[in-house]
């Protein structure tokens, strides 16, 4: 089966709200065919709304670096998914390793927020990644399929199916050291093996999964030319609009 890649940008805590206008006039135009790849940018939620906007009929899909999993009540400072559905913000980022990191997110808490997305209409980019330690003690594998187990409980095969995983290696993330392609495929394929334990072939076929870690428009080729790749998640190379659309030039 032949998956659509999906690159994504995600600029964490980044640019003010002229910055991304700019950004977004300097792409305008030079998008590749949407019929060739997704592409799309996670911002702060202070701008997804202009965004939205802004794009006009470039085929930006617009991502949440992160949401809440309750669409109202007295959650001071959080977004709901149906406040990104009702806007039209199409993706968001959820289990980012700064995330589980810096504000203590459990794998139940990113269950919670999946399904709350997939109930709304909003696509989940459900992430996972080992640290440096896990890596070197050679427990990539069982660490990622847990996350992944946990992350995916109770959801159906068929939302799972439109899903996006990002696996995100911690100790590639904005360090310059990118997985080599080999591993990335690797860890990709653990994944999509544990969605197939989990689900079954079709949807395991059917899933997309990133790689995400020091992508660069250098690496993009060789990373998206492997089985188990469709697509990257991107935080520093996505930033400046030059660089960005050189990680499309392959599309
Ligand atoms: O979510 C993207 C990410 O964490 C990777 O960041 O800067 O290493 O591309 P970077």
């Amino acid at each position: 089966m032949s998956r659509k890649p999906i690159i994504a940008g995600n600029w964490k805590l980044n640019k003010n709200l002229k910055e991304v206008k700019e950004f977004i006039a300097k792409i305008d135009g030079k998008l590749p065919a949407e019929d060739k790849v997704d592409v799309a940018i996670a911002a702060p939620a202070l701008y997804l709304v202009s965004m939205v906007q802004e794009r006009g009929n470039n085929p930006l899909k617009v991502a949440a670096e992160n949401v809440y999993f309750e669409n109202s009540g007295a959650f001071t400072g959080e977004i709901a998914p149906a406040m990104l559905a009702a806007e039209g913000i199409e993706y968001s980022i959820i289990g980012h390793s700064e995330r589980r990191e810096y504000f203590h997110e459990t794998d139940g808490d990113i269950n919670k927020k999946a399904k709350a997305l997939i109930e709304a209409g909003v696509t989940p980019i459900l992430c996972c990644g080992e640290t440096l330690e896990t890596f070197e003690a050679g427990k990539t594998a069982e660490w990622v399929s847990a996350q992944i187990e946990a992350g995916l409980a109770g959801i159906d095969g068929k939302d799972v199916a439109n899903m996006v995983i990002a696996y995100e290696p911690i100790w590639a993330i904005g360090t310059g050291k990118t997985a080599t392609a080999e591993i990335a495929d690797e860890t990709c394929g653990v994944v999509r093996s544990t969605v197939e334990k989990l689900y079954g072939k079709e949807v395991a076929e059917a899933v997309r999964i990133q790689y995400g870690g020091s992508v660069k428009p250098e690496t993009v080729a060789e990373l998206m030319s492997k089985e188990n790749i469709d697509g990257a998640l991107v935080g520093g190379a996505s930033l400046e609009a030059d660089s960005f659309l050189g990680l499309l030039e392959i599309y």
